[in-house]
């Protein structure tokens, strides 16, 4: 393995970002010596273990992703479970979709598999300490797996734009906070900063190892397919680190002779806060950042996304197409996703909303064998779900909301509850 620059191509080492020409840094992954049946068996061997990195969903590929790490820090990570379901076929009206639930992480989003690789690196480099910036989720995988490593951990969140829940993680797990008066977009500027001034590692998918661990979410989907692939992969877009990683991923799948076919990639942002959506529909007018970007789906409220080039690329490689969709939309697919009994939180329901919307438009077939990619768990942002379920959130129809009846105490307010869920039949 080796890492060079994804844009001059020139040899880099241990530099956060190109020496040469400042460009995103990518691995390079060493030839890989058994061939394509060999090493699914491999794979599919290795999910048996009790004990030990073959038990992670990330390490299990470790050929793909890091073949020399002895000792990862691996909680483990991954084997996140594949789910159907008529409602949600239904609401996007693909009877072939699927929803793969990154959410079921350690520490409950899919970061954890950029995580376990790029703390394992740092640990393996005598890192000192580790930094990140966040809107929450970055900053609680970091937080957890510093902790679980033995590394001290730095995180830089907005301190009005992140949910409590994922504050929490950082501060429980015991990583200094930094938390900002601005923006997910500041806190990056200032955790860059201070990487290089202070020569702390940083974590942030610009590191070259975050992208290689989050492939696994794409190696690890095609495994539980037999090594089919899906038409479409829809995926929430934030700093565009997963965009990124599955084009790599596909790509290197391919090549190996993995799959026969690339799937096509959707990348969703949301409308309040999608500069990649703009590029990629006007390219002519260049990469803009937004300024000021809004978004309820906190997680994905970013306006200028580091990983645009290789996003671009991505889509490049599997004929990909990015879409937006509006917080009513994302926050009435997650209230459909809650009602099934799976539930995520905010930013990952962007993808159903994505998949119906590209339906919808006939742009995504209705016999399209669909994979909707949820990224967090519903109790990162329970917040926003009470808020939702009281119709409290301001410019959204609250059309699926499912209010607390508050009553007195007694047998006759309770039987009133009763006569209108049992009896009339909503219950
Ligand atoms: N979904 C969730 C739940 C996220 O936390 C994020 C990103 C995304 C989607 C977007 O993914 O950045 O790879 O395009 N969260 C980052 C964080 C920014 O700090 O936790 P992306």
């Amino acid at each position: 393995m080796s890492i060079r620059c994804f844009e001059c191509q020139s040899p880099a080492g241990d530099a956060p970002v190109c020496p040469a020409c400042g460009g995103l840094l990518e691995v390079v992954p060493d030839p890989v010596d058994l061939d394509a049946p060999a090493l699914k068996e491999l794979f599919r061997q290795r999910r048996f273990a009790q004990h030990g990195p073959d038990r992670s969903g990330v390490w299990r590929y470790r050929e793909l992703v890091h073949p020399r790490l002895a000792e990862p820090v691996t909680r483990p990570e991954g084997n996140t479970n594949l789910y159907r379901h008529d409602s949600l076929s239904a609401y996007a009206g693909l009877a072939g979709l699927q929803l793969k639930h990154e959410g079921e992480n350690p520490s409950g989003s899919f970061k954890d598999r950029g995580m376990t690789v790029a703390v394992s690196e740092a640990k393996a480099q005598g890192a000192r300490a580790v930094i990140c910036a966040s809107t929450g989720n970055t900053a609680a995988s970091l937080a957890s797996y510093a902790a679980f490593g033995g590394l001290p951990a730095i995180v830089v969140v907005p301190r009005d734009h992140t949910a409590p829940s994922k504050l929490a993680q950082s501060m429980a797990f015991g990583a200094r906070v930094a938390a900002v008066r601005g923006s997910f977009d500041d806190a990056l500027r200032l955790a860059e900063q201070a990487s290089r001034s202070h020569g702390l590692a940083l974590l942030n998918s610009v590191n070259p190892w975050r992208i290689e661990g989050q492939k696994t979410i794409m190696f690890e989907l095609l495994d539980q397919l037999d090594w089919q692939s899906p038409d479409w992969i829809v995926v929430p877009a934030g700093n565009l680190g997963n965009t990124s990683a599955f084009g790599k991923a596909l790509a290197e799948a391919k090549a190996l002779g993995l799959i026969d076919r690339l799937p096509r990639l959707a990348s969703v942002q949301a409308a309040g806060a999608a500069p990649f959506y703009r590029l990629f529909h006007n390219r002519e007018a260049g990469y803009q950042p937004e300024t000021s970007p809004e978004t309820l789906a906190s997680a994905i409220r970013i306006g200028d996304p580091r990983s645009w080039k290789k996003a671009l690329f991505s889509l490049e490689v599997t004929d990909g197409l990015v879409e937006q969709v509006s917080d009513a939309e994302i926050l009435d697919a997650k209230a459909a996703i809650d009602a099934a009994g799976i539930g995520c939180e905010p930013a990952s329901a962007a993808s159903l909303a994505g998949a119906a919307k590209l339906r919808a438009a006939g742009v995504i077939d209705e016999h399209a064998r669909v994979v909707c990619i949820l990224t967090g768990n519903f109790m990162k942002d329970s917040k926003t779900a009470v808020a939702y379920h009281q119709g409290a959130l301001e410019g959204i129809p609250s059309k699926r909301a499912n209010r607390p009846y508050e009553m007195d105490a007694t047998t006759t307010a309770f039987a009133g509850f009763l006569d209108e869920v049992v009896v009339q039949g909503t219950a």
